[in-house]
């Protein structure tokens, strides 16, 4: 190694430990049902990262500047203006997207709406093909846009090896492009899966899409705060992926603005799905022209200017890191929480454990035996304060497909409706989800957490109800939320009311 490329790495390493200490809200204490408080340990950052304190300092600096982007003369607005459009450069140079032929743009809430926007945009323009292949493991937002706007998608499941489910099988994938290839749009695969953190091969599915005309929309929603991505540039180009959506608050971001990366020509073609204000170079009565720039034509109406100024700020941050070093850390962080969860004792981890089968990256999800997962996850919360999340994560039919598979074992005996109906009752799981900012002491206070839940499984279960929505309340505790934080109250204290 070299003196430059180790100066780079202390540089790195110093850069992700300042981020590692400053999130904002890392340091959160809340009162516990065993008297006192305790500092949070945060393990849900698959359902919001917390924001990066620097990443706030930012956008403090910023809001005396800010001003509506399509105001051009006055000197804020050009500040917003050029921050905004080195938003979508930064967004780009994230992604791996060559600026030539691939564009970005922001849309609404979160990956979602960005879903939707693709969804309906290229029914539109490739409408000879109507059907889409995406797979089991998807959360709804890269399930049901597709499903509203084609005749048919089909789901492909996970490879299956010793009873765990690996990465999405690739050999039944294309067997269905063997039967379907004229009709197939595009394949919307994640690259990480929200609950159980396995990586899909991502660049593999584009080549395989790309031989039969087809497209590939790549969920990053997941991957991007995980894994570099590479949208462009591969020496095979039939490994470049078509379209990439993410959203801020996954990438310690404040907020959710969505973002869309995608090939020009394919969103060029069609007139916007979105139309109004900033969108148009000239309107007459009767008929208007539609700007050919992107990301012009994407973006009707006032942007977040805000949201896109904090996700900018976010990526970049993270650039200064490396994906690949943030990549190698987590890597490490996840094979630890694997190992030490698989000595609770009755724990069920889901999805294939073994690297050489999948590589998972930020997400682990559990039940202990005879625990629910709502009980699970609520002593987790008022003992231990341990912020995890449990039930479904928005993904049905693959944890489903997992309980099932769980099941199958302690199931002799039961017809496949049998076994379905109790794969629905005891749909759900727990999941312990990391971000940057996480180390090996967050895996040890979750393990020994779990540890003592299993010890005390009884007595504890003695002092919750379980309410009809398959919540568990503690009888004799409870948290006011107004003691931490409200709007009202926090306005009052400041105007002195
Ligand atoms: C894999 C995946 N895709 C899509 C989404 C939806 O993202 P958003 O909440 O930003 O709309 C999520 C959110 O949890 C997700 O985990």
């Amino acid at each position: 190694m070299n003196e430059a490329s180790t100066i780079a790495r202390n540089d790195s390493t110093r850069v992700l430990e300042k981020l590692r200490r400053e999130a904002v809200g890392l340091d959160a204490h809340y009162p516990v049902a065993g008297g006192g408080e305790r500092r949070r340990t945060y393990l849900d950052s698959s359902a919001s990262t917390l924001r990066l304190s620097i990443v706030q300092e930012v956008l403090d600096r910023y809001q005396p500047h800010y001003a509506n982007t399509h105001s051009t003369l006055h000197y804020a607005a050009r500040v917003s203006t050029t921050e905004y459009d080195w938003a979508h450069r930064v967004v780009l140079e994230f992604t791996g997207a060559d600026p030539v032929n691939w564009m970005c743009f922001f849309t609404g809430s979160g990956a979602t709406a960005g879903m939707n926007r693709v969804a309906r945009t290229l029914r539109r323009a490739r409408p000879e093909r109507d059907m889409v292949v995406t797979s089991m493991m998807e959360h709804h937002s890269n399930d049901l846009p597709h499903r509203k706007h084609f005749p048919e998608v089909v789901h492909i499941a996970s490879e299956s090896s010793s009873d765990a489910l690996g990465c999405v099988d690739l050999a039944r994938m294309r067997e269905v492009f063997e039967q379907h290839g004229a009709r197939i749009n595009y394949v919307a695969i994640t690259g990480v899966s929200n609950v159980t953190g396995i990586v899909n091969p991502i660049h593999e599915i584009a080549a395989l899409a790309h031989r039969h005309g087809a497209l590939i929309v790549v969920d990053a929603a997941q991957m991007a705060a995980h894994v570099p991505i590479r949208t462009s540039g591969h020496a095979d180009p039939a490994r470049d992926l078509d379209v990439v959506v993410f959203s801020g608050h996954k990438v310690y971001a404040p907020g959710s603005p969505g973002v869309v990366v995608a090939r020009r020509e394919l969103f060029a073609s069609t007139e916007p799905e979105e139309v109004g204000g900033g969108m148009v170079d000239t309107v007459w009565q009767d008929r208007y022209t539609v700007s050919a720039g992107f990301p012009e034509r994407e973006e009707a109406g006032t942007p977040n200017v805000p949201g896109a100024i904090g996700l900018a700020a976010a990526l970049y941050t993270l650039q200064q890191v490396g994906m690949a070093t943030i990549a190698a850390e987590e890597s490490e962080l996840m094979s630890y929480a694997l190992a030490q969860l698989a000595g609770v004792p009755g724990i069920t981890l889901y999805g294939a454990t073994d690297p050489k089968v999948c590589v998972r990256t930020g997400a682990v999800t559990f039940n202990l035996e005879g625990c629910e997962h709502g009980f699970t996850a609520a002593v987790l919360n008022d003992y231990f304060n341990i912020a995890v999340r449990n039930e479904c994560f928005c993904a049905h039919p693959y944890v489903r497909e997992m309980v099932t598979i769980s099941l199958e074992d302690s199931a002799d005996g039961l017809s496949n409706d049998e076994l379905e109906l109790l794969a629905q009752q005891r749909r759900g799981m727990v999941r312990a989800s990391f971000g940057i900012y996480n180390t090996r002491s967050d895996v040890d206070a979750l393990v020994a957490a779990l540890h003592s839940i299993t010890a005390r499984k009884d007595e504890l279960l003695a002092l919750y109800d379980r309410l009809p929505n398959g919540d568990f309340r503690h009888r004799t505790f409870s948290f006011d939320c107004a003691n931490a934080f409200s709007v009202r109250g926090a306005v009052d204290e400041l105007l002195g009311v």
